[in-house]
């Protein structure tokens, strides 16, 4: 049962949750996490678990239709650029502080050769597998804890179908990861996405169920940023990786569709968000798609148009645009693809970019 596939990890996540009423640390029971005060958290059937305390906030969950569109789209590997610049960025920040806290244990191959056994080194002993490896070999981690080391924490804010947490877990081979949404269509794909992930509906705009100073790193693509209580799950040394669309993203389909734009405002609403905190990193990732009329539906209806458009209204003005626009042999239309990727650092410690 799902319960218990996913019982050893929320075993290995419980150590960093909080109870989202008293903020007491939580267990983790038969079938459930419990605070000391009672108040208890059902593990659903799908593996994820609702600590979402209150109302859901009005409007901003993603339906399921907007789900399975976004699941199908990164699926088809429309984004691989994105999605390998988010991993990188990642993997640079965990393993800059992979430094083991105690002392180096080393490990032995069968051949005797002696590896180094760094966390998130992408340098994995004894499986053959490399740094992409899909996973962490349970002794070795149990070795590190025993060695005072404590694995990467990276947490994905509006995680969405976990889609970004899980390249980022791939390339940092020992890191686990927590899958935030406020959607439980999302949550439940982000529950099965991934061996070393956790996934929990939550309000990202509420105080999140973490403990303090955890986080080695916080992913926030195209998602609510709520820059104080990022600042206060992180770690002293952690980052906040956040995505937003650049302007020219999605053209020309933005002007031919008729589809919401990115404001202008976009960038600085970021810099308000992330108050407190400094911007350490800033680069653009661009890059063209190839779009059969699929992956255009996909693309609107994953995104903040599919609130305001009629599908088979949206249906039509694709397939006209399409026989404007397509090259007859590949029936495809290419799109922009354009994003801002930023690193920010507590401003207390961090110098920023100009
Ligand atoms: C544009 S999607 C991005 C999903 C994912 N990061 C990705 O890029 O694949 C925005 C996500 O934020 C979630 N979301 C919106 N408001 C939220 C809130 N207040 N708290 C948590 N998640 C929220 C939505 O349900 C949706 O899954
Ligand atoms: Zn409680």
């Amino acid at each position: 049962m799902a319960v218990h596939q996913n019982g050893r990890m929320l075993a290995d996540i419980v150590e960093y949750l909080i109870c989202p009423v008293c903020h007491a640390d939580l267990r983790l029971g038969e079938s459930a996490l419990r605070c000391a005060r009672g108040h208890s958290y059902d593990v659903a059937r799908q593996g994820y678990v609702s600590l979402l305390v209150g109302s859901r906030p009005p409007g901003t969950a993603d339906s399921a239709a907007m789900v399975e569109a976004r699941a199908r789209f990164l699926a088809a590997g429309h984004y691989a650029p994105l999605t390998r610049a988010v991993a990188e960025e990642v993997r640079r920040h965990t393993s800059a502080r992979n430094v083991p806290t105690k002392h180096e244990p080393s490990t032995e191959t069968d051949d005797g050769e002696e590896l180094k056994a760094y966390r998130g080194a992408g340098v994995h002993a004894g499986n053959g597998m490399g740094p992409q490896g899909p996973s962490r070999d349970p002794e070795i981690v149990e070795d590190r804890r025993a060695e005072g080391w404590a694995a990467p924490l990276i947490v994905d804010a509006g995680a969405g179908t976990g889609h970004y947490l899980v390249a980022a877990l791939d390339a940092v081979n020992d890191g686990i990861g927590m899958a935030f949404d406020v959607s439980k269509h999302a949550v439940r794909r982000a529950a099965r996405a991934h061996p070393r992930a956790g996934a929990f509906v939550a309000d990202v705009w509420r105080p999140l169920p973490i403990r303090d100073g955890v986080a080695d790193v916080v992913i926030d693509v195209f998602a609510p940023r709520n820059g104080p209580e990022f600042g206060r799950i992180l770690r002293p040394d952690g980052v906040v990786v956040v995505v937003t669309p650049a302007g020219t993203h999605l053209s020309p389909l933005v002007e031919e569709l008729g589809l919401l734009s990115v404001d202008e405002e976009k960038e600085l609403r970021v810099a308000r968000s992330m108050e407190g905190f400094a911007e350490t990193g800033r680069r653009s990732v661009e890059f063209e798609m190839e779009l059969g009329h699929g992956d255009v539906a996909q693309v609107v209806g994953m995104g903040p148009s599919a609130w305001h458009t009629d599908e088979a209204e949206l249906d039509e003005r694709i397939a006209g645009y399409l026989s404007r626009t397509v090259g007859k042999s590949s029936g495809k239309v290419v799109t922009h693809a354009a994003f801002h990727l930023s690193t920010f650092e507590l401003a207390s410690r961090a110098r920023s970019v100009s």
